[in-house]
């Protein structure tokens, strides 16, 4: 069955020799597919389970699937948000001899919600605008990296939960290119065709009847935009501040953490009288999952790291450890490990454990404040179980778990 595929990869699974290669991916058998949500696409995209993995495959000319394989690679050790790339299969031929396409194959982003899944119970305008909010935050990450997208819309961006609000992934970089850095005029160009992309697909959304009556397409699109363009001013404003005003440089830098932003190194110029005018370097997003990964090894998203960080900081406070790093083990240990392990393994597919301890230490807040008093997080975890998970769909895409594809 096997015809002279040639595969570049960094998977090393002899399963993928396996594989219907000579059969056009539309017409590949079933028992190799998964069936997941997936967003619109030109190409064709069919979800495959190889081992305990699901691989998204995607068939495209041999050039366009090595630039983008290799694009997805440097986006990865940069530490972007967007899907791995694992292999591309070129040398397809049928059985008669006739070429196919190429195969790039990137790895299933786990608990990932395409849009048209979040939108198939006409979407909220608060839950817009958090989608919205994401996909801004990913563009100003991708900008500061030097990112340029070329094809930013929603159908080419996944979202995954993160404590009541999105984190987006980029998974479409077939038009990008990383440069050193991006001019004012190619981040205008690229905020120009996300704001056409977006436009249409709201149009489509609202003509399908799925948007809210109340969202206007045009605002949707002009809203992704703005937010950009504020988040991009926070970051990157120069201030003038006066010789003796540490304080304010400071508190910019406090900001910038709670936006999620490292900040390298501050830039500063003298200008007249005394006054300093600052810049500072931002170098990286994902202040609080790093500073969560480096003391618990857990690896969440921006948000939910925010709330396990503060659950574990009252935790510190509240047990008089001084220690940071003692306190952190301690706290996975005897409070995170044992919430997560209270879930029964049937519905621990619902949601991944850290967005799943984050709606506990909200639903315990939220309880405690119709109680006036402490409920305690046994109970809140027994209550948050009965009450609200079990009434969620499972959410992640794992093997034997069927979620019907809303494409
Ligand atoms: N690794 C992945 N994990 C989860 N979903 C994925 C993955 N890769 C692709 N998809 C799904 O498949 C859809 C299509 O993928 P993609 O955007 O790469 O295809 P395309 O044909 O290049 O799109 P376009 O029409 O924008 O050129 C995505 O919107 C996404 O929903
Ligand atoms: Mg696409």
């Amino acid at each position: 069955m096997l015809g002279p595929v040639r595969i570049t990869s960094a998977l090393v699974d002899p399963a993928l020799l396996d594989l219907p290669w000579s059969t056009p991916l539309e017409e590949w058998p079933a028992q190799h597919l998964v069936a997941l949500p997936q967003g619109i696409s030109r190409h064709i995209v069919r979800f495959v389970r190889l081992g305990e993995y699901v691989y998204a495959f995607k068939e495209t000319r041999e050039r366009i699937a090595e630039r983008e394989y290799d694009l997805l690679r440097a986006l990865e050790r940069i530490d972007f948000p967007s899907v791995e790339a694992v292999a591309v299969v070129a040398d397809r031929q049928t059985e008669d001899g006739e070429p196919l396409e190429s195969v790039l194959i990137t790895r299933h982003l786990q608990f990932s919600l395409p849009y048209r899944a979040l939108f198939s119970h006409t979407l909220r305008p608060e839950t817009m605008s958090r989608l919205l909010d994401a996909l801004a935050a990913l563009i100003v990450r991708m900008h500061l990296t030097g990112f340029f997208w070329g094809d930013c819309s929603l159908s080419n961006t996944l979202f995954r939960r993160d404590a009541g609000a999105f984190a987006a992934y980029l998974v479409d970089a077939e038009t990008g290119a990383l440069h050193t850095s991006l001019s004012n005029g190619q981040r205008g160009e690229d905020l120009e065709i996300a704001r056409v992309n977006i436009f249409g697909e709201a149009l489509d959304l609202q003509a399908a009847g799925l948007l809210h009556e109340s969202i206007d397409p045009e605002v949707v699109c002009e809203e992704v935009v703005q937010r950009y363009e504020r988040l991009w001013h926070e970051i990157t404003y120069e201030q003038a501040v006066e010789r003796e005003a540490r304080r304010d440089i400071e508190g910019r830098i406090r900001r910038l953490n709670e936006l999620g932003f490292d900040v390298a190194e501050v830039a500063m110029s003298s200008i007249d009288n005394g006054r300093y005018l600052v810049r500072p370097k931002v170098v990286d997003a994902g202040y609080h999952t790093r500073r969560l990964l480096r003391l618990t090894g857990l690896d969440a998203e921006e948000n939910q790291a925010r709330k396990l960080l503060n659950d574990l900081d009252a935790y510190r406070a509240e047990s008089d450890l001084v220690d940071e790093q003692q306190a952190a083990h301690r706290w996975l240990t005897e409070v995170f490990e044992p919430v997560v392990r209270a879930v029964p393994a049937h519905l621990r597919r619902k949601l991944e454990p850290q967005e799943l301890f984050a709606q506990i230490i909200e639903h315990k807040w939220l309880l405690s404040e119709q109680a006036g008093r402490d409920v305690g997080m046994r109970n809140a975890v027994q209550s948050y179980l009965t009450d609200v998970l079990v009434h969620r769909p499972d959410e992640q895409a794992i093997l034997g778990v069927e979620v019907p594809s809303l494409s």
